[in-house]
């Protein structure tokens, strides 16, 4: 399996769910990862069965400051930059009418403001490396919207933007950039949503109506998205952002 060999990649939010799984995907097609994130407890034992081809590093994706060291952690490690992955989120549900403006601005900050600076420090290494590729988490939710979600939402509407903007200023330097859209992935980051909806069984209902495959689906297949994204097979895709959610967009 070697259709990453060789390449640097730094993958903010890699330690749980989606991101445990596209880490474990990527270093199996022969990349090094620098996995990032907030939970210093849980990380270093997310990676340790990767040795050498794997370390975590913490962040705080709401801390420029904090960002900006990691990133320029992971390139020392790494030894250059060939990928950016950006899957730390925050989802919190609520009546419009009663849901705190810090709240509000915690899911932008997480989502969206978070990718900015990341996008921020890595892109100087991207360009030097003479091409690279990012892959931005937005979400379905970024598309179509949902009850209790007018934050979360928007602000995965933010990410898609900005990766169509991106993927345009950064082209001239051998930059891709491309967002995925997953709808439905069975993990626990969606509970806040789950519970406005009205629990378990509500969702079960929605899912199977409005959801051609009739499932959720699972973090081991998003995981290849990222892979083929990050690899040369991908080599003239930009300003995409991938719907991976069942048909249900359709
Ligand atoms: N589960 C779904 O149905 C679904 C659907 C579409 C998009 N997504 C997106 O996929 C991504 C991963 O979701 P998941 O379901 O695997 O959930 P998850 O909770 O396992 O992953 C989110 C990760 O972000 C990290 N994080 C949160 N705040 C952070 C901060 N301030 N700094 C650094 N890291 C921080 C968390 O520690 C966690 O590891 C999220 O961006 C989410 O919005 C999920």
């Amino acid at each position: 399996m070697t259709r990453l060999a060789g390449k640097r990649i730094l993958f903010i939010g890699g330690i749980t769910n989606i991101g445990a799984a596209a880490v474990q995907a990527i270093v199996r097609e022969g990349a090094r990862v620098a996995v990032a994130d907030i939970d210093e407890v849980a990380g270093p034992a997310s990676v340790a069965a990767y040795g050498d081809a794997a370390r975590f590093f913490p962040v705080d994706v709401t801390r420029e400051d904090s960002v900006a060291a990691l990133v320029a952690a992971a390139v020392d490690w790494l030894g250059g930059l060939d990928g950016l992955c950006q899957n730390a989120g925050f989802l919190r549900a609520g009546p419009v009418d009663s849901f705190p403006a810090d709240l509000w601005d915690q899911v932008y900050a997480v989502n969206v403001r978070a990718q900015f600076f990341g996008v921020k420090h890595a892109v100087p290494h991207l360009k030097r490396a003479g091409k690279g590729s990012i892959v931005n988490m937005s979400s379905l939710a970024g598309k179509h919207g949902g009850p209790g979600r007018a934050a979360y939402s928007s602000a995965k509407a933010a990410v898609i933007g900005m990766g169509n903007s991106l993927a345009s200023e950064l082209a001239p330097f051998g930059i891709r950039v491309n967002t995925l859209c997953p709808g439905w992935i069975d993990t626990p980051f969606n509970r806040p949503a789950i519970d406005f909806i009205g629990g378990d069984g509500a969702v079960d209902d929605m899912v199977r109506a409005t959801v051609p495959m009739g499932r959720q689906g699972t973090p081991d297949e998003v995981a290849p998205i990222y892979v083929y994204l990050l690899s040369e097979e991908s080599s003239y895709v930009t300003s995409q952002a991938l719907i991976i959610d069942g048909g249900s967009y359709s």
